[in-house]
């Protein structure tokens, strides 16, 4: 049996680039799916779920209903997020930091919030969070919120894990560089992507493919010793 079947995995950013990838791999290991965004978005083996994440009482009722229908949930991947090039600092408006802190921060926290009792009543369960290379160093095209949000999900993936762990919960982020998405389409021109590519020690830029490969790693038993930890997969471009 693989370590996918009859597993219940939330997936929020779902519908995006890495999340829906990130879904279908998992229902097409057997595992049940369920792709939270903003639409709720169907697709083979993937249940949509409808919730903005910065509300927490959508979080909590959207996991209730999840749990009501699954049962269990073994699996988060925190995937969804929002980007934006407004800098420098002085021209982020008060809306658009709280925006930004509210997706790529507080919705993940909400969600592990929600999940956390049953992962720890199971004895088991996987975290994923989606970070940055901008959280580990400097983003090449964001501003500082986008940055800031992103380091702070590494500090709450380090705390949880080490409260978790003796739970059987595991908790990991990662790092992309650049990942060929909507959200890098929407936010830079193809020709800096280029010379970005270019400037890549793998002379690559990702796509949702490695992405799902590394992050059905860390849901994976071949993870099992690994928590708290963030890793890189940015094709070289920051090496540590
Ligand atoms: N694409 C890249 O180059 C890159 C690099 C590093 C990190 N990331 C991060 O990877 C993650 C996935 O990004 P992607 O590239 O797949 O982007 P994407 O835009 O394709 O997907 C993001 C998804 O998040 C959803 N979302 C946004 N706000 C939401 C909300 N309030 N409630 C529920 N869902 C919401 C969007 O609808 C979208 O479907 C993000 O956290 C992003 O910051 C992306």
């Amino acid at each position: 049996m693989s370590d996918f079947e009859g597993r219940v995995a939330v997936i929020t950013g779902g519908a995006g680039g890495m999340g829906s990838e990130v879904a279908a791999r998992l229902a097409a290991e057997g595992a049940r799916a369920y792709a939270v965004d903003l639409r709720a978005d169907d697709a083979d083996g993937v249940s949509g779920v409808a919730c903005d994440i910065t509300d927490p009482g959508a979080v909590r009722a959207a996991g209730e209903r999840i749990l009501q229908d699954a049962g269990r949930v073994d699996f988060l991947v925190n995937a969804a997020g929002i980007v934006s090039t407004t800098r420098p600092v002085e021209t982020i408006g008060d809306d658009e930091w709280s925006r930004m802190l509210g997706v790529n921060l507080d919705g993940a926290f909400y969600w592990t919030r929600a999940v956390m009792p049953t992962m720890k009543e199971q004895g088991f369960g996987k975290i994923v969070n989606v970070s940055s290379r901008a959280g580990r160093t400097l983003g090449n095209f964001a501003g500082a919120h986008y940055a800031a949000s992103k380091a702070a999900i590494l500090g709450l993936t380090r705390q949880v894990a080490l409260e978790a762990a003796p739970h059987g919960v595991y908790v990991n982020a990662i790092a992309p560089g650049l990942v060929r998405t909507p959200m890098l389409s929407g936010s830079v021109a193809d020709e800096r992507v280029e010379e970005f590519r270019l400037a890549t020690p793998l002379r690559k830029v990702g796509t949702p493919s490695d992405i799902a490969d590394l992050v059905l790693f860390l849901l994976s038993s071949k993870s099992d010793f690994i928590t708290g930890a963030t890793v890189d997969i940015n094709g070289g471009d920051l090496i540590l």
